[in-house]
């Protein structure tokens, strides 16, 4: 790996051309496999997935979650209370559509973007281009979009202590983003005192805000809390901490996702304060990776103006040219939503590193108790085997048109942004609702290009956070 750490995924496929699609190394001290092509990662992903859900023990991954990464919902090993968080997510971050909480995605979506617009028009010039620090302010669009929807509160863009919760977030998505030495050699842990201080600094410091200005106001918060005082001194809840008091209390619904979170704590046994603390943080934190993406895809726009006219004449077809586009718009713009599917196509956004559980193969291979599993998507999100020029950045490539039926989105089994199997990522329909309506919202208001600055990065999700900034132009006729 000597001289390829800012591209490891592209030296994984340099070595895979070398030594086949399944290879072993060891990164440092850790034993590694590295699977390459889609038939080995769908045998670790979905057919042999029960064998591969543990995650790796990095030291970074503890020091940001109070010292034990179980804490956590993307970097915990697998457990039954994995099940149970996941269980709980799984109505806010997937709803089904037509449900109220979808509509309440719509609504919640297409408020924050008139938002965000007003401030993006009080720092772009009418009629006229410039430079705008575009990334902090989609941060904060996505991060009030999560925040309204899973806790029913709101900020503006100008507080200071949102704009530093936001901040410290993307701090926390670029580390994570990144691979370090210490995360395979960890006896350079010493070397690394002051990084790991940092990581738990910003840990705290966006507990501390979720607690001051989320969780504290709630009234399921002092129930919760109630339960657990008295649950200690009652011997007969040992193994159940939080158990209701009174019924009428668990036959309330929860008013959104945070309340959901602290109502679970009465009725799921083993599930602590600290577990939905830290869900609802990572949940939150979601916003980081929208804000990111949707950055990086009004990049990718900014230097081929085609595809921005595309999505702008598709968004007219659509709303007749009255309104700014919105989430039930979503299957009638598929070019739109392509986009950013060619957007993580094109940068290859990587997928978290599994460990297998129990001694077992893949292809064949024996692979052995508490290996590192890395996933190669890069690979498969790349090579000409699966893609038609996959050096071109093609929307296009996902529309499926057929005569006399409405296009639609076709996405190849190979494609995995989200990874797939019982470790999938939770937040995709987040991802792709917040996202089609934040790039439409742009793009149907403004030109966007690119400034010399711009850096692309490859195989990776998180640009800096102190990133280039774009050129925005009103479109004629927009505010
Ligand atoms: C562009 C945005 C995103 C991309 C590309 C992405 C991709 C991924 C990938 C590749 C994984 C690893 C799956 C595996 O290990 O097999 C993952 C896990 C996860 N993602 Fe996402 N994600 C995104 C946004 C989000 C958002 C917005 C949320 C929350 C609202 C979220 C929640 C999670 C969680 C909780 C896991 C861990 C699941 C588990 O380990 O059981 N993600 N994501």
């Amino acid at each position: 790996m000597d001289g390829h750490q800012d591209s490891p995924f592209r030296r994984f496929t340099e070595l895979s051309h070398q030594y086949g699609p399944v290879f072993a190394m060891t990164m440092g001290s850790m034993p590694c496999v590295v699977v390459n092509d889609y038939d080995s990662i769908k045998e670790v992903l979905i057919t042999n997935g029960s064998k591969f859900g543990g995650r790796p023990d990095f030291t970074r991954y503890n020091a940001l979650f109070a010292g034990d990464r179980n804490n956590s919902l993307a970097l915990c090993d697998w457990s039954s209370l994995q099940e149970t968080r996941r269980k709980i997510a799984r109505t806010y971050c997937s709803p089904k559509v037509y449900s109220s909480n979808y509509c309440l995605l719509d609504s919640i979506s297409s408020n924050e973007l008139d938002v965000f617009l007003d401030s993006l028009a009080t720092v772009s010039v009418r009629g006229s281009e410039c430079e705008v620090q575009l990334k902090q302010l989609l941060l904060m669009a996505s991060a009030n979009m999560f925040i309204r929807f899973m806790c029913s509160t709101q900020f503006e863009y100008g507080d200071p202590e949102f704009q530093n919760m936001v901040r410290t977030y993307d701090e926390i998505f670029w580390d994570i983003n990144h691979g370090y030495a210490v995360d395979f050699l960890p006896w350079l842990k010493p070397f690394y005192a002051g990084h790991m201080r940092k990581l738990s600094k910003w840990s705290t410091q966006i507990r501390q805000f979720i607690m001051d200005m989320v969780v504290s106001k709630r009234s399921s918060y002092a129930k919760a809390v109630a339960a657990a005082l008295d649950g200690a001194s009652d011997q007969s809840r040992e193994n159940n901490d939080y158990a209701a008091d009174d019924d009428d209390v668990d036959e309330q619904e929860p008013t959104d996702f945070t309340d959901a979170l602290l109502m679970s704590l009465r009725k799921e046994p083993g599930l602590k304060m600290n577990h939905v603390l830290f869900e609802l943080e990572d949940f939150i934190g979601g916003h980081s990776a929208v804000g990111n993406m949707v950055m990086l895809a009004l990049s990718m726009v900014a230097t081929r103006p085609h595809v921005a006219q595309a999505i702008r004449d598709e968004a007219e077809q659509v709303t007749g040219g009255q309104r700014l586009a919105c989430l039930y718009d979503k299957p009638d713009m598929p070019y739109t939503e392509a986009t950013l599917l060619e957007t993580l196509r094109f940068i290859s956004s990587p997928i978290v590193p599994h460990v297998a559980t129990e001694d077992t193969t893949i292809k064949g291979f024996k692979i052995s108790k508490d290996t590192c599993i890395i996933i190669n998507n890069y690979e498969i999100n790349t090579s000409p085997a699966y893609w038609d020029n996959p050096e071109v950045f093609d929307p296009n490539r996902f529309v499926h048109r057929k005569f006399g039926a409405k296009p639609c989105i076709r996405k190849p089994e190979y494609f995995l942004p989200f990874s797939t199997g019982k470790r999938t990522c939770i937040g995709q329909q987040l991802v792709s609702g917040f996202g089609f309506v934040l790039l439409a919202g742009v793009l149907q208001r403004y030109e966007v290009k690119a400034t010399a600055e711009l850096a692309i990065p490859e195989a990776r999700m998180a640009l800096p956070p102190d990133t280039y900034p774009l050129i925005l132009k009103p479109l004629d006729g927009s505010r």
